[in-house]
């Protein structure tokens, strides 16, 4: 696909939602290669479906002449590492996955493998807290410090959560009926945590990752992939 492609949105067939769309010719792109896309629509919330079908890998930036908006986009190479912030959506992302796989396993029936797949979810998610909690949110203290005293409290919360559920995981299973309405209680509640982080938090701790000049992305990196399954 040459880098002056445009997908023009307003071709997109009648009744088929434009992110489908817009996803159909996005999947069939190799690293490092480029597209364009005309939106009539402003795209932020496109792109945001579009960078959870890709995993984060796309690099985008639109400009609008008033009539559209022209997104030039393309999707990272293999030499060109994610950013801290696309790291941890990235992140957000699988322990969203794995919550939604406990939860299916748990109404299936299948207790054992559904214990085994939230077991490997509270130890993700502990450790994506911490590194929340010891290496990012001191750097945005006082570029957001009202957000990030929010996401500690919210963090706080979300261990309470997380032990009654390793309790309930416990307990034998008969006595265990009401798992899913533990797990549907955390996914709404890391739902709406995960999002704030995105948008009130990401923008200060790249800009605090830019300083760094790596050295904060790949101690994030080398926590995240030395946790325990
Ligand atoms: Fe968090
Ligand atoms: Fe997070």
């Amino acid at each position: 696909m040459s880098c002056c492609y445009v997908l023009d949105l307003r071709l997109t067939p009648q009744g088929v939602p434009v992110s489908t769309y817009a996803y159909s010719v996005l999947r069939e792109m190799g690293p490092g290669e480029s597209l364009r896309i005309w939106s009539p629509e402003d795209p932020t919330l496109l792109m945001a479906q579009l960078q959870n079908h890709m995993r984060h890998t796309l690099v985008w930036h639109a400009v609008t002449d008033g009539q559209g908006y022209l997104v030039t986009l393309h999707t990272r190479g293999p030499d060109e590492a994610l950013t801290l912030t696309d790291t941890l959506r990235r992140d957000h992302d699988d322990m969203d996955a794995r919550l939604v796989r406990a939860l299916s396993l748990v109404n299936g029936g299948h207790w054992r493998e559904a214990v085994s797949e939230v077991t490997a979810f509270d130890h993700a998610l502990r450790a994506h807290i911490l590194i929340e909690n010891d290496l990012l949110a001191p750097l945005a203290v006082r570029d957001a410090g009202e957000p990030t005293a929010l996401m500690r409290r919210e963090h706080d919360d979300i261990l309470i959560q997380l032990d009654a559920i390793q309790e309930v995981c416990a307990s034998p299973e008969e006595s265990c009926a009401d798992l899913d309405t533990w797990l549907g209680l955390l996914a709404a509640s890391l739902n709406k945590h995960e999002f704030r982080e995105e948008t009130l938090l990401f923008g200060a701790w790249e800009r605090a990752a830019s300083i760094g000049r790596g050295t904060l992305l790949n101690e994030v990196r080398q926590r995240l992939s030395s946790r325990a399954p």
